[in-house]
């Protein structure tokens, strides 16, 4: 009997004890399978019931069954302690606070720089051009020399150019469309040719190695020089805005006779004078000109028949003068606080 007794004692403690160390639901199943399961020390005590005398068998048998009762409350009690705490944590964790602000979400859009582009693009696509890509990866003769460009000009120098080879180079322009569209193509030609280009120059502020331009041309008979002004005029309006003027100024292209710059009148401070036109009123915004008759020549098209007119810009200095820019750097740095101005 005392044997017995002590031993009821023993598993209770034993029992307790283990019970404090629990810390999971987890912990309280295995430990109901432990002590309550089929080969569990409780059971073990009822089979040792049978060899204690038999006037003693009732009282020990009830003192098992309500420490088996014990037991399982026990452990029911704890686990759904345990239970309902997990559940309050997981609360905690997944709790909806409606007074947080909002997440964004931000969605993608193009660059700053694509965006310009394709909207000169669709400009010109609208006053009659269509689009022609020429290769970024091109021979010394679309870039230079069908276009007119000396053999010892300046622009052919190491220090400007990309070359791959003695042949092969990364254009340094889109004026390379030119000669291959004409080469393509019989007259009309009226060709939009965006890009990129690449120079090797010096990163700064200022310039970069690659950059976009926008090429346009247009070859037929009796095209003139007045066409190339009133073309410059409209599209220059409708992509800054019909208040904006445009002046011209002679300069000089290989490729182009005559060659001009083209002004637009500072979008900023509408010809007072201010920083970004350095004080001039004018903003420079493309190169342009009548077509050489010897680049007609070398695509293959009768100067005496034909002429044309070309122009490119700059679309990385375009976004530049119109966002007011301070650094060209920041196009390619792929900053997200920079990139998600520009909707
Ligand atoms: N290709 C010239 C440049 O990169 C721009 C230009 C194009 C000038 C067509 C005249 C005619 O500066």
């Amino acid at each position: 009997m005392t044997s017995l007794l002590h031993q009821i004692e023993q598993l209770r403690s034993a029992f307790i004890q283990e019970l404090q160390k629990a810390s999971h639901t987890k912990d309280l199943e295995n430990l109901k399978v432990k002590y309550l399961g089929k080969k569990g020390p409780v059971q073990s005590l009822m089979l040792e019931l049978k060899h204690s005398p038999s006037e003693e068998r009732p009282h020990l048998g009830k003192l098992i069954n309500d420490l088996k009762e014990e037991l399982v409350s026990h452990c029911d009690n704890s686990l759904a302690c345990f239970k309902e705490q997990e559940m309050r944590q997981r609360f905690e964790k997944e709790r909806l606070d409606p007074a947080l602000p909002g997440r964004e979400n931000f969605l993608g859009r193009s660059h700053p720089v694509i965006q310009a582009l394709e909207k000169a693009v669709d400009i010109l696509i609208g006053m009659g051009f269509s689009v022609r890509l020429g290769p970024n990866l091109d021979t010394d003769y679309y870039n230079f020399e069908g276009l007119n460009f000396s053999p010892d000009h300046p622009a052919r120098e190491m220090q400007d150019t990309f070359y791959v080879s003695t042949d092969w180079l990364l254009r340094t322009h889109t004026s390379n469309v030119q000669v291959h569209t004409m080469e393509e193509t019989k007259p009309p030609v009226r060709v939009v040719a965006p890009g990129r280009c690449f120079r090797n120059e010096t990163i700064s502020a200022r310039s970069h190695v690659f950059f976009h331009q926008i090429e346009g041309f247009y070859v037929d008979r009796h095209v003139t020089f007045a066409d190339l002004l009133a073309t410059m005029d409209e599209f220059w309006k409708k992509l800054l805005g019909e208040e904006v003027e445009t002046r011209f100024r002679p300069s000089y292209f290989p490729f182009t006779e005559p060659g001009l710059e083209v002004d637009v009148r500072c979008t900023s401070c509408k010809g007072a004078g201010c920083r970004l036109c350095k004080h001039t009123g004018w903003l420079e915004v493309c190169g342009a000109g009548m077509i050489h008759p010897i680049v007609l020549k070398k695509g293959g098209f009768d100067p005496e028949i034909y002429s044309g007119y070309a122009w490119g810009m700059g679309i990385e200095r375009l976004t530049i003068l119109q966002h007011k820019i301070p650094d060209i750097r920041y196009f390619t740095q792929n900053d997200m606080r920079f990139l998600r101005q520009f909707s």
